[in-house]
């Protein structure tokens, strides 16, 4: 099987690619590299440094002929989509578009594709499944649901069959320490807290602990991305197999707090992490865990590197070899 994954020098597209090729498929790579990382590129796969934004040169990559392309590029920022919108209409929505028309011209027949948690909004209850109704409350949201209604468009006129995988709160670096590309200027909770430890930053702000939980800080559902990766390979040997298209989510479905993240990082890293109690941030849910009940049945698909302890210390030795003279 001949993969292209967009989005293979980023974070979560790193480890998806490292995961197939690790298990004989040929992956070629096309990415910008605005926000991805030659780091995160081995030399058995192929690399087309292109921008999804540039119809001819997708088109030209595409038409070497692949089984499936892998979408991962996207804007993911909740916060700066309510500031920037325009950004995300483009890169998100625009970039998208050229990938399923040039896919369909190219002939390419399958493509899984990089949705969100977002796309629910607040929760109306818990766990949340694939039925829950979809109201997102930021336009990053707002893009990965409008991308999921062109898939359905796309499988239904033109035959595109697709895998849409709605990432609950991705966290965590390769077990293997091989990927290991860190992110520039991350916002997410964990590689904040990583960036604390390794002296980057002062301290970390607790974005509010008057949310009806149970220390009242926020409650996430952390996925790691080995677990992602792995459901991502199960996709494409589904859509291989001549499944039909399908969505689901990909979640741990247990709930961590912000404090008790802080506090198992911690203990693991033996780093003293300063922490700043503030308000809440716009838009934050008080909790948000994911059923991934049909991803287990429709895939055979479960999560075995997601416990707190894994996806700290898998962070951790990612950081820690970077900024080592950080210690
Ligand atoms: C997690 C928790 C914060 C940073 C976002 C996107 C979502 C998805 C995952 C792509 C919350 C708290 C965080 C900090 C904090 N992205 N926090 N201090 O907001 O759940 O989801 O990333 O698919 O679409 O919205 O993730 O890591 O930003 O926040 O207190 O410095 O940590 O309030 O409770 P979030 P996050």
């Amino acid at each position: 099987m001949d993969i292209l994954v967009i989005g293979g020098a980023g974070y979560i597209g790193s480890h998806v690619a490292r995961y197939c090729a690790d298990r004989g498929i040929h992956v070629d790579v096309l990415d910008n590299l605005s926000t991805g990382t030659r780091d995160n590129l081995f030399p058995d796969y192929g690399f087309f440094e292109e921008d999804i934004l540039n119809y001819q040169a997708l088109l030209r990559v595409m038409k070497r002929g692949y089984s499936a392309v892998v979408h991962l590029a996207a804007a993911k920022a909740a916060g700066e989509s309510m500031l920037k919108p325009e950004k995300y209409s483009v890169q998100n929505l625009t970039g998208t578009i050229n990938i399923l028309n040039a896919a369909c011209e190219a002939g390419i027949p399958r493509i899984v594709f990089s949705s969100s948690a977002a796309i629910y909004g607040e929760p109306k209850y818990l766990p949340i499944d694939e039925e829950h109704p979809k109201e997102p409350e930021n336009f990053y949201g707002f893009t990965k649901l409008e991308i999921e209604r062109l898939l359905g468009w796309y499988d239904r006129l033109k035959g595109l069959k697709y895998a849409a995988l709605r990432y609950f709160n991705a966290a965590g670096y390769d077990p293997e320490g091989r990927v290991c590309g860190l992110e520039r200027n991350p916002a997410n909770l964990l590689p904040v807290i990583m960036e604390v430890a390794v002296g980057l930053r002062p301290q970390i702000d607790v974005f509010g602990t008057d949310y009806p939980t149970p220390d009242g800080s926020g409650v996430r559902d952390y996925i790691h991305v080995t677990d992602l990766a792995d459901a991502h390979y199960r996709a494409l040997l589904a859509l291989v197999d001549g499944k039909d298209s399908f969505s689901v989510n990909l979640g741990s479905e247990r709930g961590l707090s912000v404090l008790e993240m802080i506090d198992a990082a911690r203990r693991i890293t033996g780093k003293p992490i300063p922490a700043r109690i503030t308000g809440r941030r716009p838009g934050d849910p008080a909790t948000l865990i994911a059923s991934s009940t049909r991803a287990k049945s429709l895939l055979g698909w479960e999560a075995r590197y997601s416990d707190p302890e894994t996806l700290i210390a898998t962070s951790w030795h990612a950081y820690s070899k970077k900024y080592r003279h950080a210690q």
